[in-house]
């Protein structure tokens, strides 16, 4: 059993402690960096959908000024095509290396890259190239078109899961509901593009890399050139956000690389914004089908979700959806599945609750629709159905506070005070509705490195090779220090994002806190330990005594007796500048609990028919992920993810055109995402704050994904409320709700 940390910072609302470096321009981001004698790259990118290159015409273009070289399928280095795995750390979404042969699999997707003197020349030359295609005269632009053409889909059997007898059960339920649902193609649009600054040294690869995910980032780099890990160093110090897009090498980072080795000089490439929606992955569109069956009391007797979505032709993504749906609610007859059926898109990836977010928008939205049908409350309906048991995993959760995310969130939004009649309730010429959801995400956590130096200058200094993408990493890695060492937050220095430190996790799949924070605690009280060493050699202060009587707190060694030093005397008296400590901390414990995380949101829309007028007016999400190490930081996640869910529920589509097969709306323009406008002015993020210490010491499950989850059904429940339009397809679009 470990200890339980229970040091007053942590939980407190403090500011990011990397917030002066962003605001005065400090922040280095990897296309930051201008080395000297750098070179900058511009790739040129298909523009059809399928087929193949014949000709590549590069005459004009390198008559441009400034041009160094230009890559492509005939002209570009051996390089090794690493298979893909998490397990090893060098997962990649897309195993296909850039220009490896004259096949095109999608829009966007590298077709040669232009070396120049300076960014502009590169992209005057890169625009010269003139490239000759035979295109496929029917490519797959969408999941419709995909099964319409009777593309065999292939069963995804790691992400299924059934138990009981789902079917049988469901043709003799009293109840029943059978719909479909459907989401769109997502694409993240984090505001740093994607960017590579590459630069080899005596055969060694220095990589600037936009990554949540340093080391994996190394592997496969060093897996790609044939290179010791040791030899290739990947640094993102920060990251404009990722939401997942950021997780994995993409080809333009390993194009950027061989483009330096090539030509000898440092090479710079950053992904234009048009390609970010084509070449660094984009959550897939699903169709889900859900059966729900329940007897009259609500008790829910049937469920089974089968999903499919889209991957690319290269490479097999599966958009786990019914990853919550297994376990969120006791069920004994169950089912989810899933397959993946090919498209002409560059593959798909994780995006801020891969899964969970579209999942849950369907099982979500058909429990609100069973609910309906048995004239039950929404909320009461998903309260017959708590489980404190995973019935998926056949283990107890470690712990859950559903309910009161449930009870705590209906009380602060007034849930009591609804009427369930569709349209009943109006403010003016609005119509009001109120819909909810339930939310959920796994916890995970992973293992992890990290080291912690106490300094005799009075400051500390921690670091591990996990990166800050915005979240508030530096700053809760700072907290953690503080809590073991009692060194205020700004005498202790933070350094991330760099392969070179000790070996640290992805930013992603909200698991950075728990994974991280546990190991740099052990190294913190690794450096204490070694520090006691020094205070009782001989001539230190407590010279003669045992180093295990030696009690440390706030900054000071004490003994038993009485006697007090600051740490800091400690070092100085034996000249020495710091205390060491290094500790690693293995991955989530298995067998006995399964660890998850649970919240509800309550939502708000205001309709007005007469001028076709939709807006999320008030949003109560109340969240239960063990205990909150930020209170600041924890709210903003759950803000952004609010925000993020609203443009989910009703403006986020990559669409794609079915004849050409290309990209519609690969802009800031024509993507539609949530504006402040859009926004509702209130939002209130209730966060439960119950630790999880069967989890880590900390009792802290991660707050980066659950947020997501669960919104764009409670949108859809309260439009439905609000309008008695029931919208099974994202994004509801106000030509939805227009009556007829
Ligand atoms: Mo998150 S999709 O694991 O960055």
């Amino acid at each position: 059993m470990t200890d339980k940390i229970q040091a007053k910072i942590i939980g407190a609302a403090k500011p990011r402690i990397d917030g002066p470096k962003k605001l005065s321009g400090q922040a280095m981001y990897a296309a930051d960096h201008h080395l000297p004698n750098m070179a900058y790259a511009y790739g040129v990118f298909s523009t059809v959908a399928s087929g193949t290159i014949d000709n590549i015409d590069l005459s004009a273009a390198k008559k441009m000024a400034g041009v160094i070289d230009i890559f492509h399928h005939d002209h570009f280095p051996d390089l090794y095509r690493t298979p893909s795995s998490f397990a090893q750390q060098n997962k990649v979404d897309e195993t296909r290396l850039p220009f490896e042969d004259n096949k095109v699999y999608y829009p966007g997707q590298f077709v040669a890259l232009v070396v120049a003197d300076t960014f502009a020349n590169a992209r005057a030359a890169a625009y010269r190239v003139k490239v000759d295609y035979s295109a496929d005269a029917e490519p797959i632009a969408t999941l419709e078109q995909a099964m319409a053409r009777g593309d065999k889909p292939k069963p995804a059997e790691s992400a299924n899961h059934s138990r009981g007898n789902p079917d049988s059960a469901y043709e003799s339920s009293a109840n029943k509901l059978d719909a479909t649902y459907v989401t769109p193609m997502e694409t993240h649009n984090p505001m740093e593009m994607h960017a590579s600054t590459a630069h080899w040294e005596n055969g060694d690869l220095v990589l600037y890399e936009a990554s949540q995910g340093v080391i994996f980032a190394r592997n496969v780099m060093a897996k790609v050139f044939g290179l010791a890990p040791e030899r290739v160093d990947v640094r993102a110090p920060f990251i404009g956000s990722g939401f997942g897009s950021k997780l994995w090498i993409w080809p333009h980072a390993i194009a950027a690389a061989a483009a330096s080795r090539e030509i000898g000089r440092p090479v710079q490439l950053v992904v234009p914004r048009k390609e970010m929606f084509t070449t660094v992955g984009h959550r897939p569109p699903t169709h889900q089908h859900i059966r729900i069956g329940a007897d009259d009391n609500g008790k829910l007797t049937a469920l089974t979700q089968d999903s499919i979505n889209t991957t690319s032709m290269i490479n097999t993504y599966v958009e786990n959806t019914g990853s919550c749906t297994k376990s969120l609610y006791d069920c004994e007859n169950l089912r989810v599945s899933h397959a993946t059926i090919g498209a002409n898109h560059g593959t798909p990836t994780s995006m801020r609750a891969p899964g969970a977010a579209p999942g849950l928008f369907a099982l979500e939205s058909a429990m609100d629709e069973m609910a309906e049908q048995l004239n039950m409350d929404p909320l009461e309906f998903r309260k017959v159905n708590y489980t404190e048991r995973d019935q998926s995993m056949d283990l107890p959760f470690s712990s859950i506070h559903l309910k009161e995310a449930f009870d705590q969130g209906a009380e602060k939004f007034g849930w009591a005070k609804r009427n369930h009649e569709v349209g009943s309730m109006r403010d003016g010429n609005d119509v009001i509705g109120w819909g909810m959801a339930a939310c959920n995400w796994e916890a995970l956590k992973m293992a992890c490195d990290a080291r912690v130096s106490l300094r005799a200058d009075g400051t500390a200094f921690a670091s591990s090779a996990t990166q800050d993408i915005g979240t508030g990493t530096y700053t809760i890695v700072a907290q953690a220090v503080s809590a073991i060492t009692g060194i205020p937050l700004d005498k202790i220095e933070v350094e991330l994002g760099d392969s070179s430190y000790p070996s640290g996790s992805l930013s992603g799949g909200s698991w950075a806190t728990a994974t991280t924070l546990p190991a740099i605690a052990g190294a913190a009280r690794a450096a204490i330990e070694e520090l006691k060493g020094y205070a009782v050699a001989e001539g230190a202060a407590f010279a003669g005594a045992k180093a295990e009587d030696l009690t440390f707190e706030d900054g000071k060694l004490s003994s038993a007796d009485g006697k007090s030093v600051d740490y800091t005397e400690i070092l100085k008296s034996q000249k020495l500048a710091n205390a060491d400590g290094e500790a690693h901390t293995p991955g989530a414990p298995t067998g006995e609990y399964s660890f998850r995380s649970f919240g509800a949101h309550f939502v708000e829309v205001r309709w007005d028919a007469g001028i076709s007028r939709l807006r999320v007016s008030r949003v109560v999400s109340a969240i239960d992920v063990g205990q909150i190490i930020n209170a600041k930081t924890s709210a903003n996640q759950v803000e952004g993810a609010v925000a993020m869910g609203i443009g989910m529920a009703l403006f986020e589509a990559t669409e794609y055109d079915e004849g050409s097969g290309l990209p519609v709306n690969n802009n800031y323009a024509e993507y539609l995402v949530p504006v402040h406008a859009d926004q509702p002015p209130d939002v209130d993020v209730v966060l439960l704050d119950y630790p999880d210490y069967k989890f880590n010491e900390f009792g802290a499950r991660g707050i980066g994904e659950i947020g997501v989850t669960g919104l764009a059904a409670a949108v859809a429940n309260a439009v439905h409320h609000a309008t008695g339009k029931r919208i099974r397809e994202l994004p509801i679009r106000l030509e939805d709700l227009m009556s007829a």
